[in-house]
């Protein structure tokens, strides 16, 4: 696939059939992926893949806590409520999501069983937890790094056929995550990818998102 295809036509997958995905295949993707630039080449990342029993533990903490009431603990600052053009496009996917799914706005209990799904990790048959050593704090360039990491690994796992979703649901309870995949304490949790292949029946994979038109956020200088 041609690289402008190949970035075109991903999409976050959210719903994955139960087919495992094998250690080769995602040892492919990651030995891909890791071709991504980073500041001085420092290579920042750390890879946690996580499946089966441990990943069971982690969707059910997660959801425990969520469901009672525990606060997100992240290991970075983030700001929790977008606001102005940043909140109406995040509100711009959540429709679109919530119409695949025939969500109405007033279904509460469908609305959170969504919610939960996310925190569920799409109950995608693997979790990728990427993490960066605590050292590295004030640690925005090496977070830089991580994203530009995460996009080459889903770019390499849609031209092998699997789904992705960069998840920042699934990192919100970073202590569950960090006890049932046994991360270091000396390595702060960025972010999780689910993976897997693509169950094309799920109404939401068929969302495509939108970008705004180059000249919404583009300068030229000197032309
Ligand atoms: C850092 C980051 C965190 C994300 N966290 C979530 C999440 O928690 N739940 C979710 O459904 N999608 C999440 N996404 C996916 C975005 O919603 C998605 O990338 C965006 O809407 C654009 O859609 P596309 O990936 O299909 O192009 C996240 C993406 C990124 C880059």
């Amino acid at each position: 696939m041609h690289f402008s295809d190949l970035i075109q036509s991903r999409k976050s997958i959210r719903g994955y059939q139960r087919k495992p995905v094998s250690r080769e295949l995602i040892d492919e993707i990651i030995a891909v992926a890791k071709w991504a630039p980073s500041s001085m080449n420092t290579q920042p990342w750390h890879v946690h893949v996580v499946t089966g029993e441990p990943l069971e533990r982690i969707r059910q903490g997660n959801m425990h806590n969520m469901m009672n009431g525990v606060p997100h603990q992240r290991d970075f600052p983030m700001k929790e409520e977008y606001e102005g053009e940043h909140r109406q496009r995040q509100i711009g996917i959540a429709v679109q999501l919530f119409e695949a799914m025939g969500i109405a706005r007033d279904d509460k209990v469908r609305r959170t069983d969504w919610v939960m799904r996310g925190f569920r990790q799409f109950d995608a048959p693997v979790s990728l937890v990427l993490t960066y050593d605590k050292k590295l704090e004030p640690a925005a360039i090496s977070q830089f790094d991580l994203g530009a990491f995460s996009h080459a690994i889903v770019l390499a796992a849609w031209e092998r056929g699997l789904g992705c979703v960069i998840n920042g649901q699934g990192i919100m309870q970073s202590s569950v995550v960090r006890e049932h995949a046994g991360i270091p304490e000396d390595q702060n949790i960025m972010i999780c990818i689910a993976m897997g292949y693509p169950d094309d029946s799920f109404a939401a994979n068929q969302v495509k998102s939108v970008r705004e038109d180059n000249e919404q956020f583009v300068r030229y200088v000197g032309f």
